[in-house]
């Protein structure tokens, strides 16, 4: 069991590095690791494993097998996460995990102390959860682009610009499926029948680029509550430009017309994940009024924790 000790020491940590990040309500279930720092600080975590089945959609972002530690470092800055990334490699050696593996951690991204541990362990920022709570940018006067809602007869357009993302996604980082976008499909129809808030650009009436945007309630006891504050958040899922159209202001373009949208449904916010490493993406939003809230740490594979 995780003490009130640290369950208090992790809301004044958390609240302390960005007051924007949603106070931790409890401790999530797993067996409990435990260490001490230098001083006698004593630090504790709680593992959980997941193994995914084959053909399911979490296997787009995630390793098929995964050790995610929940740690409660205390207020010891860098040296109590260090304590506890130490105890979970010493837990680690009693795995084979293979080479479709990884460990992870979610972390608020503002706590500076924590990103040299996780560095030093062998772990890398995979992806950040980013959100906008600015009011949309003004509309443009009519130009080159318009942009419009997908239908269900898009669906090649949507399927082959979704395809430019994850084309591109795996250049940038080290997962790649090759069976992504056949994953997508049942989804996207789905979401194309159901009327979704998929956006397109077009430039003389030829699709250059898409927004797959949804709806998420963070209400509380959900698991949207854990990472973003209460409220009706837009959720900004696959965008991309054609590569050749890349660069004119389409991204933009398209993004302005969704965030006016979601204000009109008067969302709290808008959220979206992308990979710091993308040197597109890694720009193009904080430019779209995005910050990171969360960082997700991961090494792959799982017996490379160092
Ligand atoms: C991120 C992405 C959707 C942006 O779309 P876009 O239509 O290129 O966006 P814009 O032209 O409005 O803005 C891109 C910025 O990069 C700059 N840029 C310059 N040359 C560029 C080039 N050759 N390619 C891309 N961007 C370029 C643009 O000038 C612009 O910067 P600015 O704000 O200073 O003007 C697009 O780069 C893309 O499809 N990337 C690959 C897929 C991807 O990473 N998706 C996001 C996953 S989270």
């Amino acid at each position: 069991m995780i003490g009130e000790r640290l369950l208090a020491a992790q809301r004044a940590r958390f609240t302390a590095a960005d007051p924007v990040v949603p106070v931790p309500p409890g401790t999530p279930d797993g067996e409990l690791l435990t260490a001490a720092t230098a001083s006698g600080e004593r630090v504790a975590g709680v593992l959980q494993t997941r193994t995914y089945a084959p053909g399911t959609l979490d296997l787009l972002w995630s390793a098929q097998r995964v050790w995610q530690l929940f740690p409660y470092p205390g207020e010891s800055g860098t040296e109590g996460m260090d304590a506890l990334l130490r105890a979970w490699r010493h837990r680690m050696d009693a795995e084979s995990p293979g080479p479709d593996s990884a460990c992870t951690v979610t972390w608020p991204s503002r706590d500076a102390p924590a990103i040299r541990a996780f560095l030093q362990h062998g772990m890398v920022p995979i992806s950040v959860l980013a959100i906008r709570t600015g009011p949309p940018p003004a509309q443009p006067p009519p130009g080159d682009v318009t942009v419009r809602l997908a239908r269900p007869e898009d669906f090649e357009e949507v399927r082959a610009l979704t395809k430019e993302t994850f084309d591109y996604t795996e250049l940038v980082t080290s997962r790649g499926r090759p069976e992504a976008v056949e994953l997508m499909t049942p989804q996207l129809r789905r979401n194309l029948a159901a009327g979704a808030p998929v956006w397109l650009a077009e430039t003389g009436g030829v699709a250059t680029a898409i927004a797959d945007c949804g709806w998420i309630e963070s209400a509380p006891g959900t698991w949207a509550a854990e990472l973003l504050p209460p409220g009706r958040w837009g959720y900004v899922n696959n965008v991309a430009t054609t590569p050749g159209a890349r660069g004119n202001g389409i991204g933009q373009a398209l993004m302005a017309a969704v965030h006016r949208d979601f204000a009109g449904h008067r969302a709290t916010g808008s959220y979206l994940y992308y990979n710091p490493t993308n040197p597109l993406s890694s720009v193009f939003w904080p430019r779209q009024g995005y910050r990171p809230l969360w960082t997700f740490w991961e090494v792959q594979p799982a017996s490379a924790l160092r």
